[in-house]
């Protein structure tokens, strides 16, 4: 073997109970059982902390990440006064700027025991420099992490000009996922006309999919039908993702519900942004002032695959954030009232196994035949390490060791009652 974690609580989908010995050799994880007795080159006692599968980003935006300093200030906070300010900035973006603050994100997620990032790049550009940057940093950070790259027209296809033609060049140009914005475009019928086409070019590509989908107040924004409508009738199932449908959360209880069973019979998935969809939504409401995220909880009850995302790190949508998917995910708890005790494991779960199925990856997990994309958390269970946020100890991709970070150790001086939290 070449290393082994002793002494490990597992969060997976099928975890092992109690403390196991995980072996890697090479890429690979070789075994996960209790007292390994096998030499390793190098043995880590995890005694009793968790470990998981990497952590996962599936919805970022990493060529308008960090981009908050440099470009025109935010002044509302509002998810318009965001889109406008990103398209008088664009024009000034060098691709070396965009690789740059990209690169420096998905280190700061990498630290943080990110392994699998899915990001949206805006493809209504005719330079296309967002997405040559980041296809060339895809392959630049290959050895510590993932990359999903969605061509994303933000600013609409079928009203936007040139919107069909740019879409298909960046599909070209090898993006991985089509997007799209239908809540956007001019009318319904150009929303719908944009779905068609989105899920057409997919599906003769073999491309997975991962729309903007109702990303408004407006009750009136129902495109996730069509979404569920098209995944059905072309069976693409798990292969499709709608992102935000924040409507939902206007929506009448009796459409929800009806909406909400065709999600589940059609098979796609659903990620959910806690923190733009706090900061940016209802904005135009006095009090009672709406949560502005999608029904989480019913969504899983029903049986739909949730994930969490960061969407923004430091952008003009959402001027802060760390990179941090613990911090994400406890962030969606909170939002979605998910304190039951299921319901917070749950929590860890849509930033870790669900969102690896959002991703349509293989060889994710912990398990024998898995790829060794392992993260330590210096905590004990999915609920402490969502409720401190603690040190990421060490992060593996593919058996390697990515990065390590020591826990910060604090002192009171005097009379300090002693603590150690429940676990
Ligand atoms: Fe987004």
């Amino acid at each position: 073997m070449d290393i082994i974690l002793k002494n490990a609580t597992v969060a997976d989908e099928d975890a092992p109970e109690g403390l196991v010995d995980i072996a890697i050799e090479g890429e690979r994880i070789v075994a996960v059982e209790a007292n390994i007795g096998a030499e390793a080159g190098e043995v880590i006692d995890c005694e009793g902390r968790l470990v998981s599968a990497s952590l996962i980003d599936p919805h970022v935006h990493l060529d308008a990440a960090l981009s908050v300093a440099a470009a025109r200030p935010n002044q509302t906070g509002t998810l318009l006064e965001g889109i406008a300010i990103w398209s008088e900035f664009m024009p000034k973006l060098t691709k070396e700027d965009i690789k740059h603050r990209a690169r420096q994100a998905i280190d700061w997620e990498v630290a943080q025991g990110v392994g699998f990032i899915r990001t949206h790049v805006d493809s209504c550009d005719e330079r296309m420099i967002g997405l040559e940057a980041m296809l060339e940093v895809k392959d630049e950070v290959k050895d510590r992490a993932d990359i999903q790259i969605v061509a994303f027209p933000q600013n609409c296809i079928c009203s936007f000009p040139n919107g069909e033609a740019l879409l298909r060049r960046a599909l070209d140009m090898g993006a991985d996922v089509v997007g799209g914005i239908p809540h956007n475009e001019t009318t319904r019928d150009a929303g719908v006309a944009s779905m068609r086409l989105v899920f057409a070019e997919a599906d003769e590509r073999g491309l997975l999919v991962d729309v903007h989908c109702d990303e408004t107040d407006d009750s009136a924004s129902r495109f996730a039908e069509v979404m569920a409508e098209e995944t059905i009738k072309r069976g693409l199932g798990s292969r499709i993702t709608a992102s935000h449908c924040v409507a939902m959360h206007s929506y009448e209880n009796a459409y929800a519900l009806k909406l909400i069973g065709w999600l589940q019979r059609a098979g796609l998935n659903v990620i959910a942004n806690p923190f733009d969809n706090l900061i940016l939504q209802a904005r135009e409401d006095t009090y009672p002032k709406r949560r502005g995220i999608t029904r989480v909880k019913e969504l899983l009850q029903a049986g739909v695959n949730v994930s969490f995302g960061h969407d923004s790190i430091m952008d003009p949508w959402y001027p802060l954030g760390r990179g941090d998917m613990l911090e994400t995910a406890s962030l969606g708890l909170h939002a979605c009232q998910m304190s039951g005790v299921a319901e917070i494991d749950s929590c860890f779960d849509m930033i870790s196994w669900r969102a690896a199925k959002t991703l349509s990856l293989e060889d994710y997990g912990v398990r024998p035949g898995a790829n060794a994309d392992l993260v330590v958390f210096d905590g004990y269970s999915k609920a402490e390490v969502l409720r401190l946020g603690p040190a990421r100890t060490h992060v593996f991709k593919r058996g390697k060791l990515v990065a390590q970070t020591e826990p910060a150790r604090s002192e009171v001086m005097g009379d300090p009652v002693s603590f150690r939290p429940a676990t």
